[in-house]
């Protein structure tokens, strides 16, 4: 595309949250002065973690590890980084290296749910772009951002693994799938209110079953010896 002066302007996907700048800088809500430690239930799961590992090679223990440290922290802050750094006794830069390349560790505060739209091409194809348009248009906010509020934070991301029950949103660790635009309202109402939400496909269907009736494995299968020679 030419812009005025026939410059070539180059179009670029709006950055998702988790994949905001490598580059850390020091702000009031995310600094290595403000102190992180796991509590002593995680302390208790991370030595665990530990344990799986010789000791000369516990930095295999890194993921895990921050994984932990995410869910009690609520995302990856610097200090996090800082803390398993010294907890695995390698330097920080080793922690950064894998806290950056990985999305699924927010290096920047997230609401208290964290949706996950998946818009990858299965579930572009069930309609994925109205789920986005309905949760923006819900919630008055953009992929990328956090309401307010600070309940939800909206991201786009790459297929989610559970494309036969596409689309899929995640919230957290759960996964809603079948959605339309009018269920996803719904479960966001519900999330706000604190009622209880049910995981899985919201359609009716169990798991990944066929959506309308059976079409395979509709005979008894066939018994020893099918399509082997009588004279064997
Ligand atoms: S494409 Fe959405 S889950 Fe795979």
């Amino acid at each position: 595309m030419r812009g005025a002066g026939g410059v070539r302007r180059i179009g670029t996907a709006r950055v998702a949250r988790s994949d905001a700048i490598f580059v850390h800088r020091d702000t009031p809500e995310n600094n290595p002065n403000i102190p992180f430690e796991f509590d002593a239930k995680n302390m208790d799961e991370a030595k665990r973690i530990l344990a799986k590992y010789p000791p000369q090679y516990k930095k295999a223990a890194m993921i895990p590890l921050l994984h932990l440290a995410q869910k009690q922290n609520g995302w990856t802050s610097i200090s996090v980084m800082n803390y398993v750094a010294r907890f695995l006794e390698v330097p920080p830069m080793r922690v950064y290296e894998v806290a950056t390349f990985y999305t699924m560790f927010n290096r920047n505060p997230v609401g208290k749910y964290f949706l996950q739209v998946c818009t990858t091409t299965p579930c572009q194809l069930c309609g994925s772009s109205k789920i986005v348009e309905a949760i923006e248009s819900h919630l008055g906010i953009k992929v990328g951002e956090t309401t307010p509020d600070k309940l939800f934070t909206l991201v786009e991301v790459e297929c989610a693994g559970a494309c036969v029950n596409a689309p899929v949103v995640s919230v957290n660790d759960d996964y809603f799938e079948d959605l339309t635009p009018e269920a996803t309202v719904k479960l966001l109402d519900d999330l706000k209110a604190g009622r209880p939400v049910t995981r899985g496909p919201v359609s009716g269907r169990k798991n990944c079953e066929p959506l309308g009736k059976q079409t395979t494995l509709t005979t008894p299968p066939p018994g020893p010896g099918f399509m082997v020679r009588d004279d064997l």
